[in-house]
This record gives structure tokens, C-alpha cells and sequence, in this order.
């Protein structure tokens, strides 16, 4: 009997994971696969923008979540996806990252015992309360099959007794950017925005820790000022709506005068941008690897991160979010760095991950 997979995605980086999976999928009828978004995201560019770019099936349940607080939001999804779980009955639930959307998933399909895959196992960072990593901790203790993207999140398993069930399958959003960069659309945003290649910084903000008080948010907006004034290079700043709201709370939009600041754009102009840019200022996780997948540098403004990988090769630094206003102008003096190559697989890993999943499911 043909197995079946619910699939459970809610926030901008679990759409374009999703992408890359169901592509696969559907190019090897491994299975039926059911979508599910949980709402925790919700504005046009935040969400169907890339169900659009990326031809994303259109998903059989909206489980209409919306803003909350974590604990509201992480509930409701909870509740809402049980009844799709008792409803489908699958034989697996796939989650994607960090995010409140994938704890309540993997949460709600442990209690009805039904197995957990988690795509980006493993990854582990400071602060420990940071929602993200309490988030990530529990995933991947409730989950049977753990996909890491490179060895030291499999390491990072091992020492939490997660031995079995884990698997270094790579980095799904390098399969996505291999695969669509002669689509990204780098001659339109330099067009659009009025840009001249090489001469702007891509900045990217969003954090809790970075946004979600004014002391921490100024010197990081200080610093990027001081930055662009120091380089003579501009800013151009797609910026997430909770970072918009904030700055409109704290009155801050001052700072932003010298800047291009945009709506958040689709995946491929954003990659485009990313093409033009000189370098990256960012607290994304996944926009620091597509930096690196791009070859360009980026100061992640964070105390630590889960892609240790490239800071400890030289090619992004971290710059916390504190010491912004005092590192961020000087970050330029470490350019020249010899390209880490392959650190978080070949462009293979939906392969990888779609073929352990069948051959678990076919035992
Ligand atoms: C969430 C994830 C984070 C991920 C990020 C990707 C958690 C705990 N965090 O953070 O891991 O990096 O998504 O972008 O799950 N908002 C809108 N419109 C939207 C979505 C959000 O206006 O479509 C505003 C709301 O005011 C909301 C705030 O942004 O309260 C934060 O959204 P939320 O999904 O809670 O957290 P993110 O910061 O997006
Ligand atoms: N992204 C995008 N447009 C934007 C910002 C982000 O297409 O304006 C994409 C980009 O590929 C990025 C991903 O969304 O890697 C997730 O970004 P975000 O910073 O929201 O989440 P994180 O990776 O930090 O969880």
C-alpha cells in the first residue's frame, strides 16, 4: 500500500525546504505526500509569493494560525494539526527547522505515535533560550529520523544520545540554490531599485534578540549606518514585518533615511540581490548560507550560530548584535578568505533524504 506523508510548513524558510522536497517527491512517486500550512506566517510576501515562484503545491489544509505569543501559537497549531493527524492517519510527519510551526508538528504527531522526520537536525547555538534552539532541542528529541546538514550537527546528536535514526544528508536550500540560479533575478532588482552591482550591502533583520528592544536594535542600525558611510556603499534592506513594527514602536526611522529599505521580496529576487551585492549583513539563518553558496561574505549579527561551519572557516563572521556599532564599519578588513567548498553537501540532499525516508518506511 503507498505510504503516506504529511508535510507541515508555516514560516518563509520552511516554503522554500518544503520547494526542494516536494519536487522530489513528486519526480519519484515516492509517496502521497499532504501539505499543510499552519498560518504562522501570512502576508502575501511571506508566504503565496513563494508557493507561486517555487510552484509549490497549493496546500490541502490552512490551519490559519496567525501572530501570537509562543505559547498561544505554538498551541493552537497543536491543536488544529492533531485533528488533520487523526483525520489523514500518515505514516510519518515531515518537519522543516526551528520554528514554533515544527515543534508543535513533530509534538502533536509523537502523542499519537506517529514517527517524526526532521530536516535540519542537529543544529544547536547560544543563547539556549533563544525560541529557535528550544524549538530545535525538542524536535529532534521527539523525532525518528533526524536529516543534518553537515557533521557537526551529527556530532551535536551524538552528544544529546540521538544515535539512532540520524543521517548527514546536506543542506536542502544548497539543492534549491544550485538548482534555480539561472532564474534569479539579480538585472531586475538592480533595475527596479536603481543599483549598480557591487556597491550596496544586503541587510537582512529579525531576530527577537536584535529587534525586540530598542537598546539592542539601535547600535546594529548605528552601526550599519556607520558601515555604509565608512565604504561608501549603500543598504538595501528587505525588511520583515516584525522588524518594520518595531522600528515604528521604538521611533526609530530616522536611521533608516540613508537606506533602500523594501518589502520582503520573493526567493529568486532576493537571491538576486544577494548575486549583486558586495556583501551580507544578516541575523537569517538562512540567508548566511546563501551568502556562502553566493560567495559572498556576511557579518551574522548574533553571539553564536547553528552554521558554525563558516565562521570557522573565516568566510562570515559574527558580529553581536551589542558590538554592532563598533565591529560592523571594520568588517571589510577580513575579505580575503580562501572559499570553504561543499561544507554542507553536494546540491543532493532531498535525494538522500526522500530515499532514507522510503527505505524506513518500506522495513
Ligand atoms: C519565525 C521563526 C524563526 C524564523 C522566522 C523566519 C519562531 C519562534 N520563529 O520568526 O525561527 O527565522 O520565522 O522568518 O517560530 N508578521 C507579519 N506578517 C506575517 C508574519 C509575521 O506581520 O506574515 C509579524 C507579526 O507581527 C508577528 C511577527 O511578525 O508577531 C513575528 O512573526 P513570527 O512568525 O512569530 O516570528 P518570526 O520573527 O517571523
Ligand atoms: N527570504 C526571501 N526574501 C526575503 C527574506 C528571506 O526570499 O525578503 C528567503 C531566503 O531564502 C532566506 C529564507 O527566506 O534564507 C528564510 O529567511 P528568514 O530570514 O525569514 O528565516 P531564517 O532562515 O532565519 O529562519
Amino acid at each position: 500500500m503507498e505510504n503516506t506523508i504529511i508535510s507541515l510548513v508555516g514560516a518563509r524558510p520552511q516554503f522554500i525546504k518544503e520547494a526542494v522536497i516536494a519536487s522530489e517527491v513528486h519526480k519519484t512517486n515516492a509517496w502521497n505526500h499532504i501539505l499543510v500550512h499552519s498560518g504562522q506566517h501570512y502576508d502575501v510576501n511571506m508566504s503565496d509569493l513563494f508557493f507561486e515562484e517555487l510552484q509549490i503545491p497549493t496546500p490541502k489544509y490552512f490551519l490559519e494560525v496567525g501572530s501570537s505569543s509562543h505559547g498561544k501559537q505554538t498551541a493552537a497549531v497543536l491543536e488544529k494539526f492533531e485533528d488533520i493527524l487523526l483525520q489523514e492517519k500518515p505514516d510519518l510527519v515531515l518537519v522543516y527547522g526551528d520554528t514554533n510551526t515544527t515543534v508543535a508538528g513533530a509534538l502533536a504527531a509523537a502523542k499519537l505515535n506517529i514517527p517524526v522526520a526532521h530536516i535540519e537536525a542537529g543544529m544547536r547555538q547560544y543563547p539556549k533560550n533563544m525560541p529557535e534552539e528550544v524549538n530545535r532541542v525538542v524536535t529532534d528529541h521527539l523525532s525518528s529520523l533526524l536529516f543534518c546538514c553537515s557533521e557537526l550537527s551529527y556530532q551535536n546528536l551524538q552528544r544529546e544520545n540521538i544515535t539512532s535514526g540520524v543521517y548527514i544528508a546536506g543542506d536542502v536550500m544548497y539543492d534549491l540554490f544550485l538548482r534555480m540560479k539561472p532564474r534569479f533575478l539579480k538585472d531586475k532588482m538592480l533595475q527596479n531599485l536603481t543599483l549598480h552591482e557591487g556597491e550596496y550591502i544586503l541587510v537582512t533583520l529579525h531576530r527577537d534578540f536584535n529587534v525586540d528592544n530598542k537598546e539592542s536594535l539601535l547600535p546594529i542600525l548605528e552601526g550599519l549606518n556607520d558601515y555604509a558611510k565608512m565604504t561608501g556603499l549603500s543598504i538595501v534592506f528587505p525588511m520583515h514585518p516584525r522588524t518594520r513594527k518595531r522600528i515604528e514602536e521604538f521611533d526609530l526611522a530616522t536611521y533608516l533615511d540613508s537606506m533602500n529599505i523594501v518589502e520582503p521580496v520573493g526567493y529568486l529576487e532576493l537571491m538576486g540581490l544577494l548575486e549583486g551585492c558586495s556583501n551580507v549583513v544578516t541575523d537569517s539563518g538562512g540567508l548566511q548560507k546563501e551568502a556562502y553558496y553566493a560567495k559572498k561574505q556576511a557579518a551574522v549579527i548574533m553571539p553564536d550560530t547553528g552554521w558554525k561551519e563558516i565562521i570557522e572557516s573565516g568566510w562570515n563572521q559574527l558580529v553581536p548584535g551589542n558590538a554592532a556599532k563598533e565591529l560592523l564599519p571594520r568588517i571589510l578588513e577580513n575579505k580575503f578568505i580562501a572559499y570553504p567548498v561543499n561544507l554542507y553537501g553536494d546540491g543532493n540532499a532531498a535525494k538522500a533524504i526522500v530515499k532514507n525516508i522510503m527505505t524506513y518506511l518500506n522495513k
